[in-house]
């Protein structure tokens, strides 16, 4: 009995006799047999109907078994069903030549019922099978291509998670802060005015007594020497406009705070990019002042005349942020290699220029004159966690979320220019306006 019944044979032989002694043995074991009586006619049928196994004679006339057998196996569509041969008992030489070819087996002739049966059945389970595991072997591979897919989608979900809870930890509490200053900085400075005012007609008043009024009792002088009052009255009008000054410069402060923090923004909005680049030099200020082991690190800007830029301005604040932060990173680091004198005469730097590319496209480069990105190292640095920072101190998500907040949410282009020894640039280009 056949192991598999449906299995479609294609019996190919000029000798009717054969065909029929063929097509009774494997039709009686309930195979699909088909027959054609020459290797020509194999040809032409053998793609259509692609049976699961061809029992091939080798003597034929027109092309002959080897022949068919070596087209059959050229063929893309054909060549993986497997061949038979069917030779006489003698042509050892045959069987060879026909195994070489790419037949699978050979039967020999005068044909033997349990034979033909038994190699029959061998091939169709061996075809069989290798047809299951090959399906199942693709079936894999787009499990895996699927798997593979998703693993991204998730990846890329989490650092969205992760971007947003960043942003809306820091901007929570950027904003906040803000918020609480404002107001008494704005009751110190709204009073500064009245408070000079009112000191100045407090002056002309004492002023006025002491005219009037001797100075030269003694009480009066005592106190006057001991408030040294000659110099409190100077310092007093001294005081007053550097505590205005002080007033206003934390009023700048919040405001940038407050700019920075307009991360909950969730649309785009037409903005003054240098705004933003200033907000986040001012949240950095403490970063950039000169240290102990090292000497302030230089800004220069060459800003451009820029339009509004339509963008999520929150984000492109984190943006600016993750790069300028890495720029101070990179410029810590050199501090390890030169002496402070070396640094004071080769100054720590970072350039900011931005500019209109052509009426579509803003360019914003930051560059730093740090110890650049070798290049092993420079084709990861927009992978996720990706870092070369110590544990602790680098999450490796910066630029990674950078990069999607560019490319994915402006539909702009972010790229690293860098020589190892000399410095490093991110070029950040964003369209004016957002298409929908
Ligand atoms: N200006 C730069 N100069 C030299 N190397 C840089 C510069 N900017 C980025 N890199 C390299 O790229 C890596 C990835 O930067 P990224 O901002 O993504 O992560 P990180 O700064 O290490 O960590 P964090 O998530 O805290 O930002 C850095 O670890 C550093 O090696
Ligand atoms: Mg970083």
């Amino acid at each position: 009995m056949p192991l598999i019944k449906t299995n479609s044979i294609l019996v190919v032989d000029d000798n009717t006799n054969n065909i029929r002694v063929l097509f009774e043995i494997l039709h009686n074991s309930g195979f699909q047999v088909s027959v054609v009586k020459s290797g020509e006619m194999a040809l032409e049928k053998v793609p259509s109907i692609q049976p699961d196994l061809i029992l091939l004679d080798v003597m034929m006339p027109g092309i002959d078994g080897f022949e068919t057998c070596h087209r059959l196996k050229s063929n893309e569509s054909t060549k993986e069903i497997p061949i038979i041969f069917m030779t006489a008992l003698s042509e050892v030489e045959n069987k060879v030549k026909g195994l070489h070819l790419g037949a699978v087996d050979y039967i020999t002739k005068p044909i033997q019922v349990e034979e033909v049966l038994a190699r029959v059945n061998v091939h169709l389970s061996l075809r069989n099978t290798k047809i299951e595991l090959l399906d199942e072997i693709s079936e894999r591979r787009q499990a895996e291509i699927k798997l593979q897919q998703t693993l991204k989608d998730l990846q890329a979900a989490q650092i969205q998670l992760i971007q947003s809870e960043k942003m809306s930890g820091l901007g929570q509490m950027v904003a906040g802060v803000a918020h609480e200053i404002n107001n008494p900085v704005n009751f110190i400075y709204g009073n500064i005015d009245y408070l000079d005012e009112y000191t100045k007609n407090l002056l002309r008043m004492l002023n006025l007594y002491q005219q009037i009024y001797s100075m030269n009792q003694p009480e009066v002088q005592a106190l006057a020497e001991e408030i040294d009052l000659e110099f409190l009255v100077k310092d007093l009008q001294k005081l007053l406009p550097s505590m205005k000054m002080g007033a206003e410069r934390i009023r700048n402060i919040v405001l940038s705070l407050r700019n920075f923090s307009r991360m909950d923004e969730a649309e785009f909005k037409a903005v003054d990019i240098h705004e933003g680049i200033e907000s986040t030099l001012m949240i950095l200020q403490y970063r950039l002042k000169d240290r102990p082991e090292r000497p302030a690190i230089e800004v220069i800007r060459d800003y451009g005349k820029l339009p509004l830029v339509e963008c999520y301005a929150g984000q492109l604040n984190q943006v600016l942020m993750n790069i300028l932060a890495n720029a101070i990173d990179a410029l810590e680091e050199t501090c390890s290699h030169y002496t402070y004198q070396e640094m004071k005469q080769n100054p720590h730097k970072i350039m900011i220029r931005t500019f209109l590319s052509d009426s579509q496209w803003v360019t914003i480069a930051i560059a730093d004159n740090g110890l650049g990105i070798p290049d092993k190292v420079k084709n990861r640095i927009f992978d996720p966690f990706f870092t070369t920072k110590p544990v602790g101190k680098g999450t490796g998500l910066g630029l990674a979320i950078s990069y999607q907040i560019i490319t994915q949410k402006h539909g702009g282009k972010l790229d690293c220019l860098s020589t190892p020894g000399q410095g490093t640039e991110f070029i950040i280009k964003i369209p004016v306006q957002q298409r929908n």
